[in-house]
This record gives C-alpha cells, structure tokens and sequence, in this order.
C-alpha cells in the first residue's frame, strides 16, 4: 500500500518569466513526495495541450488558479488510492476525468505538473533517481545537448524571424566536453556583439539579444564567434536552428519582417536549402509552418539526408502526428516537450512512434521554465538522443546542464553519450558514426 496516492495539492508559483505557473505535489501513504513545475511556451503550436490562464485583469490575465482549482479539486478525488508505479493507469486517470482532447477543462498546465509528480513520487518510493526508476531495465544514455547563443523571434520582441541559433558537438566525448565547448563560443559570441557594439543583454531562453540587420548576419556572427572561441565550424561545432517558421506564416505563405521578404512554401523552402548550403548547419526545427506538409516534406527530401530536420509545433510531440508525418515523408526528428501533450505517457507514445521510425528524439524544455530538473531525467531515462534546454546562461536553463553533469558523474564506467550517433541513422553516417 506503500505506492498509493494520498494526497495531491497544487499551488501557483512563478516562472522565469515572472509568470504564473502550477507546482504540484503527489504524496504517498508510504511518505514518498514527488514535486513538479509546469513549465509554458510562448511560441506554441496551435495543436497543443491547453495552458489554461485566468484571464481577466490580475496578473496580466495569466493567472493559473483554475488549473490549481483543478488539482486540487477534481484530479486529487480522481487520483486518490492510485498505485502511482502505474504511470499509464494516472496519466489515462488525468485523461479521462478531464475529458476533452486537448486537456481543455483541467488545462495542460494542471495534468502536466501532476503527471510528472507522479513520476517523481514513484521514483522516490523506490529510493532511485528519476532517470533509473523510468528507465527500468531498458538501455540509458546521454543525450547530445543542443544549446543557443542568440534568441529571436517570439523570444526576443521578434528581433529576427529565426527564433533560436543554437551549436552542437556532436564529436565531444562527454557532457562535461560538450558544456566547456558551448561555454566558449557563448562567451565569444558575446565578445564579438560587444566588439560591434551590438550588445543588447539577453532574450528569454538566456541567448544573446538577437542585434542583426538579417537573419544572414546572425548566420555569419555564429560562425564567427564558433572560430573566435577557438573551434573549427562544421569540424567539431555545428549549428542547429529553430526556424520556429508557424510564428511568421500569414496562411498565404511566409513573412520574414527582418529581410523585408515574403515567401511562398516553395521560396520558404529553397531559402531554408541555401542557408544549409551556406552554413555548416546539421539540424533545422521547424523550417516551415505547422499546416504546411508540402514544405516539411520538401525540405526532408533535400536535406533529410544529410541534416536533422525536427518537428516540434509541426508534430505538437503527438504519437498520432508523427505516425502521420512519417507515412508522408515529413522530418526525421520528432521535439518532445511533455507539456504539449499533457501528461508524461502520451509524450512517451510520441517518442515511441518516432523511434520506430528510426527517427532521432530530443526532449525539450519550454520558453517559460523553473528550476524544475524533470526533463533531464526524461531525456536520459527514455534514452532519448538530444536535449534542447535553451541556453547557456541563467539559473532555469543552467540547473538543468548541471543536473546532466550530475547524471554523467552517477553513471561512472556505464556513462553512454550519444555524441555522433544522436541523428537519424544518414545523418549519423554522414557524421562518421
Ligand atoms: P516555446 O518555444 O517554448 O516558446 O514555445 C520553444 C521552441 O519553439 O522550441
Ligand atoms: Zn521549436
């Protein structure tokens, strides 16, 4: 009886945006306590969970009391003497009492937080870290870390149209290889806006302020600070976009407000091709926007070989949606974010699907984030192969690179990193993996 739920209590706390968010705790009779935060995008695809907010006139209406209404209310009578082991049991529970498709009535942000509770109460029960309690017997790893210099688009008032420049090295030999790497060309890449007097302070995700006159030149200035911090682009730094293309599609194609510039599907796509050929670019998320399959599948034909294309507001991390997406050709990489499907199983399923088509998986955090460390576990105990956590600097993002470093440490001689072989299998041959 040791692993049923006693107990389940949300509470409005903040986020690193100065916004409301839920925290919810899930108690055992045996005394284990799991906590979690639910984290917000503020670049959401229209498929999304719900992130239910109060509207109205207190706290700029993202006041999140009708989700914590709903924790502590109805989902705490729905969950009470629940065996919190059987993850899917709770998270098919969350589901059914909310009753819609799209956790309407409880909101996302109320399911996601209780959902991952859970995961860490049963963890605790069993006295293990997260990461080791859902990896059970199956295999671990670490994940490659994708992390960003500059942030734009709804992350920085819209400086750019691209949303997130981020590097990867793929061919560092461990975590604490990749973080080092990723800390010098942060620091020369605000060395270098420094230089041009183009040092603005930073955007959501901790990136530098995007101070560019073209998206190009944000392109050029991270090769730039890649070869000042001492590393060779396209050798061992890559670069890995979030084209997050959904924020500037108008339904009649695409509007780039930077470059002064509107693009059909097509234009999008031959646009997004002559980047890839410009600038030594391994991964591009999101290239086009979340209705627009012709251009997703597009661009995976030209460039699905050789560079990682990710779905994340185009496949909203829905099993059915990747399924869809891999019978018509689209990307080869499926963003996870736990709270865009609403509970911790249903983002499982989602990478489930994409590895049983061989396509690459990266768990990633929200725009809007907290101390919370949940998504490290994810990514390491489901063996996922990226993790996308924003940038490399303040505490919400930084906790989690250091949780990383904690997990790489615990895991000793066992450590396995995927380094070169976290793509879709021609992508990792095109690597040398
Ligand atoms: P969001 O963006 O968390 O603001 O929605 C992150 C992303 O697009 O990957
Ligand atoms: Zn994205």
């Amino acid at each position: 009886m040791n692993n049923r739920i006693s107990r389940v209590h949300a509470r409005s706390v903040w986020d690193s945006r100065g916004r409301p968010t839920v925290e919810a705790e899930v108690h055992l009779e045996g005394g284990a306590i799991g906590r979690a935060i639910a984290p917000a995008g503020a670049s959401r695809g229209k498929y999304e969970a719900v992130d239910l907010r109060d509207g109205g006139a207190r706290h700029g209406g993202m006041g999140v009391e009708k989700a914590v209404a709903a924790v502590n209310g109805e989902i705490a009578a729905a969950l009470h003497g629940a065996d919190v082991r059987d993850q899917g049991d709770i998270d098919a529970a969350l589901c059914r009492s909310d009753g819609t498709p799209n956790k309407l009535r409880f909101g996302g942000n109320a399911t996601v937080a209780v959902s991952m509770a859970a995961a860490h109460a049963a963890a605790a029960a069993e006295g293990v870290p997260l990461w080791r309690w859902l990896a059970q017997d199956g295999p671990v790893s670490l994940p490659l870390p994708e992390i960003q210099i500059f942030g734009g688009g709804a992350h920085a008032g819209r400086r750019t149209d691209i949303q997130d420049f981020m590097v990867m090295v793929p061919r560092a030999g461990s975590i604490r290889e990749v973080l080092e790497v990723t800390g010098n060309v942060y620091r020369a890449a605000g060395e270098v806006m420094h230089d041009r007097g183009r040092l603005a302070g930073t955007a959501d995700e901790g990136g530098w302020w995007p101070m560019f006159d073209t998206n190009e030149q944000a392109l050029e200035t991270l090769v730039e600070a890649i070869e000042r911090a001492g590393h060779r682009p396209g050798e061992d730094v890559f670069i890995s976009l979030d084209i997050a293309a959904s924020e500037f599609a108008d339904g009649n194609g695409y509007v780039m407000a930077l470059d002064d510039a509107r693009a059909t599907s097509a234009e999008m796509v031959e646009r997004v091709c002559a980047w890839a050929d410009r600038y030594p670019i391994l991964s591009i998320e999101d290239p086009v926007g979340q209705d627009d399959t012709p251009g997703m599948v597009a661009v995976t034909q030209r460039l699905g070989s050789k560079i990682q294309i990710i779905g994340d507001d185009y496949l909203v991390t829905s099993a059915e949606r990747v399924a869809r997406a891999a019978q018509a050709g689209a990307c080869n990489a499926v963003l996870v974010k736990v709270n865009q499907a609403g509970s911790v199983s249903e983002a499982r399923a989602a990478l489930d699907a994409a590895q049983a088509h061989d396509w690459a998986t990266i768990v990633s955090a929200r725009s809007g984030e907290t101390e919370d460390l949940t998504i490290v576990h994810l990514a390491v105990g489901w063996n996922a192969r990226q993790l996308k956590v924003g940038s490399f600097a303040r505490s919400e993002r930084m906790a989690k690179w250091n949780e990383l470093l904690r997990i790489e440490e615990a895991m000793g001689a066992d450590t396995r990193f995927n380094g070169i072989a976290a793509f879709a299998p021609t992508v990792n041959a095109g690597l040398g993996a």
